[in-house]
C-alpha cells in the first residue's frame, strides 16, 4: 500500500480553530500569544458542549448508566495521555488542574517523603516561577536549600555547572524542558542521565514542550513529567502529572477527600490505589476528556508534520527579526522552539505590546513569570511572540512591518 503523504494545508488547519478567524479592532487577528495559552480546535469545543448537553454525570460514583459511561470516557482519556507520553502504566497518569498543581503536588508529597534539613533541590535559572516557588516553599518548610544551574548569554544551560552542583545532599532535580521565555529546548535526557548516575530523581516541567516536542517518558527515563492541558489545545483547568509507579506508590497523598480513600473511620483512613490516591474530590472529568480529544486531534495532524512546519516559522522569523535594526532578541539557543522574546531599542516593552495590540497582533509583555531570567540580562522583561502550527509566514511579515512602524513612531 502506498504511503499516504500528509500535506500541511495551513488554510484547512486554521479553519479548525474558530477563534482565529476573528477580527480585532476591525482587522484580522494575529495570535502570537500561544505561550500563554493556545486556541482550541472546533472538535474540542464541540466535544465539551456535547458532554455537558448529553452525557454529564459524576465519575466513579453512580450505579447508573450516565455515570458508568462518563467514568469509561474519563478513564479512556487517561489511556490517551498514557499513550501520548508512552508511560508504562495507565495509573502513572494523574489528572490535575494544571502544571502548577502538578508541581506543587510533587513538592509536597515527594518533599514529605524524601526531603529533610540541609538537603538540596536543583532547579535552573530559566525556570518558570511555578517550578521555583513550590521548591522554595518546600525548602523553607524543611530547612533545605535551592541550588541553581546558570545559563549562558544565548540561553543555554551550563551542564558543567550542573554537574558541579550535584552532591550527596541533592534530593531532586526540577528542570524545564522548553523555556517559555527563551524558547530553549533543554537536553533533558542528558540531564536525567546525569542525575540518575547519582541516584537523584528528576521532575520535568513540560508546559511549553508537550505541544512542540515528542515526549516519551520511558525513553527520557524521567521520574515526573508535568504539563497543562490548555497549552496543548485542550481545555483550561486541566493538567497532567506523570510519575513513575515506584514514586507514586510511596509518596503520601497531598490532598484528602472523596474518591482518594479506601476506608475512613474517625481513628484512621486508608487510601485508594493509584491513580485515585492523588485525585481527591470530583475531578475535572469533562476537561480531561476534552484534553484527550485535543491529543487525538494532534495525532491526526502528526507531530512530525507540526515540527517541520514550526521549524519553517522559526527559521523565517529568526532571520527577519535579526535583520531588524534596533531589535535585540533574547534566547538564541541552537535548539529552540518558535518563541521570540525581544526589545526594541529605547521603547518600553509595554508600549510595544500595546501598539501591537492596536494593530490586532496579540503578544505578551513583561517578565512572563520568569523574573530570574530577566535579572540575568539585567532588564525588567521583554515582548514575547510565541508561535505555533496555525501561525503563518505572512503573519510574521505583517508583524515585522508593524515593528518597523512602531520604531518610526518613536523616532
Ligand atoms: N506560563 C504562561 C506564559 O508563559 C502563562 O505566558
Amino acid at each position: 500500500m502506498a504511503n499516504k503523504i500528509f500535506t500541511f494545508d495551513i488554510a484547512k488547519i486554521r479553519n479548525d480553530f474558530p477563534l482565529l478567524s476573528q477580527k480585532i479592532y476591525g482587522k484580522p487577528l494575529i495570535y502570537f500569544d500561544n505561550g500563554a495559552t493556545t486556541q482550541k480546535p472546533r472538535v474540542v469545543i464541540d466535544t465539551l458542549s456535547k458532554l455537558y448537553s448529553e452525557h454529564n454525570s459524576n465519575v466513579h460514583r453512580g450505579v447508573h448508566y450516565l455515570s458508568d459511561q462518563m467514568t469509561k470516557m474519563y478513564e479512556l482519556a487517561r489511556q490517551k495521555v498514557q499513550n501520548y507520553l508512552n508511560a508504562r502504566y495507565v495509573h502513572e497518569i494523574i489528572f490535575t488542574k494544571g502544571i502548577t498543581d502538578s508541581i506543587n503536588a510533587v513538592a509536597y508529597s515527594f518533599g514529605e517523603l524524601c526531603v529533610k534539613e540541609n538537603d538540596e533541590i536543583i532547579v535552573s535559572e530559566m525556570e518558570h516561577h511555578s517550578n521555583i516557588v513550590p521548591w522554595q516553599m518546600l525548602c523553607k518548610r524543611k530547612g533545605a536549600k535551592l541550588r541553581v544551574i546558570p545559563f549562558n548569554e544565548k540561553g543555554e544551560l551550563l551542564l558543567d555547572e550542573y554537574k558541579k552542583l550535584i552532591n550527596s545532599k541533592t534530593k531532586l532535580v526540577a528542570i524545564v524542558h522548553v523555556s517559555n521565555s527563551l524558547g530553549t529546548i533543554n537536553p533533558v535526557k542528558e540531564i536525567v542521565a546525569i542525575a540518575h548516575k547519582n541516584n537523584i530523581p528528576v521532575l520535568i516541567d513540560g508546559a511549553q514542550a508537550i505541544q512542540h516536542e515528542r515526549v516519551d517518558v520511558q525513553s527520557l527515563d524521567c521520574d515526573f513529567y508535568a504539563f497543562s492541558g490548555h497549552k496543548i489545545y485542550g481545555p483550561t483547568g486541566t493538567g497532567v502529572l506523570y510519575g513513575k509507579e515506584r514514586w507514586l506508590k510511596e509518596m503520601p497523598p497531598y490532598q484528602g477527600g472523596g474518591d482518594m480513600i479506601d476506608r475512613v473511620t474517625f481513628e484512621h483512613t486508608t487510601y485508594a490505589e493509584l491513580p485515585s490516591k492523588f485525585e481527591a474530590g470530583t475531578p475535572n472529568y469533562i476537561g480531561a476528556i476534552g484534553l484527550g480529544c485535543a491529543l487525538d486531534y494532534l495525532t491526526t495532524i502528526g507531530l512530525s508534520n507540526i515540527q517541520n512546519y514550526e521549524k519553517k516559522l522559526l527559521d523565517y522569523g529568526t532571520t527577519k527579526l535579526l535583520a531588524l535594526k534596533g531589535l535585540k532578541l533574547y534566547g538564541t539557543a541552537k535548539n529552540k522552539v518558535c518563541i521570540f522574546s525581544f526589545l526594541l531599542d529605547n521603547i518600553p516593552a509595554y508600549d510595544t505590546g500595546i501598539i501591537l495590540d492596536k494593530m490586532s497582533i496579540a503578544v505578551r509583555t513583561g517578565h512572563f513569570c520568569t523574573q530570574p531570567i530577566w535579572d540575568h540580562y539585567k532588564i525588567e522583561g521583554a515582548v514575547r511572540a510565541s508561535l505555533t502550527f496555525y501561525n503563518t509566514l505572512e503573519e510574521i511579515d505583517f508583524f515585522c512591518e508593524a515593528l518597523k512602524k512602531i520604531q518610526k513612531m518613536f523616532e
